[in-house]
């Protein structure tokens, strides 16, 4: 599929059967979520742009390379908070802004109730976060919001899609990249990703 980046990486591929175990604990969840975001976060700014910026090192100036872009973390509350830490390990000076939604239960519709962008777009590409790509409803409403406030280049980052939700987001933003640790097999009658890894939120936060 075009724009669809499943990871091949080892450790994240190893990284990601910890996480979807059953006996992983919210402590160790929440480190493996982390890390697998980093790992992630390798694979999906490869393109960034860069300058040139002059440097001076211990023994010599020369001409040296900066990133040219301002990047803005997009992460769905909850669960893509915890995918923050590992993106910053890279990007420390990335913008944060939350978007909060939620799925309604019933419908699996996604319900905003966070939004706090300001008027004008402050980066030059968001990076949307959330470990769980569904039907892909709330992504798709991310990337909405986030086209509405201006900004043109948007990635997505998660660790499993189901081909449901990658197919809407394909169908509904074609030029956003998706980039996964994993796709998995289907989604059941509740919206869950099978096998996945269960509910995010709740595995991180011990809720549920
Ligand atoms: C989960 C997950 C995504 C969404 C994915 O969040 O973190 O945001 O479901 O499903 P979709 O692709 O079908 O929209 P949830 O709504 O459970 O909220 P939470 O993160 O607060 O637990
Ligand atoms: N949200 C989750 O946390 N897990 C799923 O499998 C689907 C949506």
């Amino acid at each position: 599929m075009p724009n669809l980046f499943p990871s091949s990486l080892p450790l994240v591929v190893h990284k990601l059967t910890l996480l979807r175990s059953i006996t992983t604990e919210p402590r160790k969840f929440r480190e493996l979520v982390r890390e697998i975001a980093t790992l992630l976060t390798y694979e999906a700014t490869l393109d960034l742009a860069t300058q040139t910026k002059p440097v001076t090192t211990p023994l010599a100036k020369m001409v040296g390379v900066e990133l040219n872009e301002q990047v803005g973390l997009v992460p769905i509350l909850r669960a893509g908070l915890g995918m923050v830490e590992g993106v910053w390990e890279l990007l420390p000076t990335a913008e944060v802004w939350h978007i909060g939604l939620f799925r309604d239960e019933r419908t699996l519709k996604p319900v905003e109730y966070y939004n706090k962008l300001p008027v004008e777009p402050t980066v030059s590409v968001c990076l949307v976060l959330d470990p769980m790509l569904a039907t892909g409803g709330s992504a798709v409403a991310t990337v909405d919001i986030l086209k509405r406030w201006g900004v043109k280049k948007i990635k997505f980052i998660g660790i499993i899609g189901a081909p449901e939700g990658i197919a809407l987001m394909q169908q509904a933003h074609p030029a956003v990249p998706i980039h996964l640790a994993a796709v998995d097999e289907r989604l059941n009658e509740h919206g869950y990703i099978l096998p996945g890894l269960g509910d995010a939120g709740d595995r991180q936060f011990g809720t549920g």
